[in-house]
């Protein structure tokens, strides 16, 4: 039988998930066929850390390693997402990690932003079918065919809708009445999705540009103007979220430099979901995405039936995953 894939692909971070094991990876893409890499340990175990992949005779950093390795890694800021193969890349990657034999096949449930919904056929024709993909560990190539039989595309935010409401076999009830609101957070959009009675509603559900890249340019400007330190806002993940940069060798707390950016973000995303929702009419409201976690303790004191939804990063993929096995059990 097919695994079943709930599969994140973000501006910011990969999120995928086949229900038991779960992968978050920065959605970062590097060419990789012209590197010679030399290894100053004999094992690479960690398979995010080393992520190097051969989609159509094309050898790419992926994650981690596109940071590290490359000079051209780029994050694909545009939102149309046409450019190139970056979408291909990142989603058969993301399927790589779950190849656990020679022969592989897989059914996917992914997400766009409410905004970009025309793209789904797009998404599709990039990742349905069977691909032959090398993998790369310790220098050498695992080849592996993987047969992606069904590709669904939904909004994204109603994965945290799902992730909240589907445990088990059985939706909560309590979900299902009244007008719930979904505002996911990620690392260039927001993404706002609403849902009446169970039903997803496209007609005030719509994408704003505004995400955590925002607040890390800001947190970039501020560290080269107080200690000098030029960073691509795109490396700057680790450190925010560790808090703490290395100057000279000497730890830097930068928590208040961090939180000062998030608290002018946050009241940016208010006026913009102000201008979108009359926020009253929604009995519920879940925060989600990785902005949403950074944002909460600065945007819930403004929302009063607001809540963070749990494991914000994740819940998509989740939600997604479960919303295939959901619909797995209805057709048996
Ligand atoms: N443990 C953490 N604590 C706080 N922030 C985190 C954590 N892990 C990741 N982040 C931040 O979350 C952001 C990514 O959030 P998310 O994964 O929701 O964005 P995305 O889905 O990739 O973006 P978009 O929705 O715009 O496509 C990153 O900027 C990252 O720094
Ligand atoms: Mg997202």
């Amino acid at each position: 039988m097919a695994q079943l894939l709930g599969l994140d692909i973000g501006y910011g971070f990969v999120k995928a998930t086949n229900g038991e094991n779960g992968y978050v990876f920065p959605s970062v893409v590097g060419d990789a066929s012209e590197k010679q890499i030399y290894y100053s340990t004999i094992q690479q175990t960690d398979p995010l850390g080393n992520l190097r992949v051969r989609i159509d005779d094309r050898v790419f950093f992926v994650g981690k390693s596109a940071i590290r390795h490359s000079n051209l890694a780029f994050r694909a800021l545009s939102t149309t997402r046409s450019e190139g193969t970056h979408m291909r890349v990142l989603s058969l990657s993301a399927v790589a990690l779950f190849c656990d034999r020679s022969q592989n096949k897989f059914e996917v449930v992914t997400g766009l932003p409410p905004g970009r919904m025309h793209l789904a056929k797009y998404m599709v024709d990039q990742v349905k079918g069977i691909h032959r993909i090398g993998v790369y560990q310790n220098g050498t190539a695992r080849d592996a065919e993987v047969d992606i039989s069904s590709v669904e595309v939904v909004p994204q935010p109603l994965g945290t809708y799902w992730s909240q409401t589907l445990s088990g076999s059985e939706p909560a009830a309590e979900h299902l009445e009244g007008r719930t609101g979904v505002i996911d957070i990620g690392y260039v959009t927001t993404d706002l999705a609403a849902i009446e009675d169970g039903e997803f509603v496209p007609g005030r559900s719509t994408t704003i540009k505004v995400g955590l890249a925002d607040a890390y340019v800001d947190i970039a400007s501020r560290l080269f103007r107080e200690y000098g330190l030029e960073r691509e806002p795109y490396t700057l993940d680790g450190a925010v979220i560790k808090g703490k940069v290395t100057v000279s060798g000497e730890e830097v707390d930068i928590t208040p430099i961090c939180n000062g950016a998030f608290e002018r973000l946050a009241t940016k995303v208010l006026v913009e979901l102000m201008s979108v929702w009359r926020i009253q009419e929604f009995d519920r409201l879940y925060l989600s995405g990785g902005g949403g976690q950074s944002l909460s303790p600065y945007l819930l004191p403004h929302v009063p039936q607001g809540k963070l939804a749990d494991d914000p990063i994740t819940a998509n993929c989740r939600g997604f995953w479960a919303w295939g096995k959901r619909q797995r059990q209805t057709e048996i």
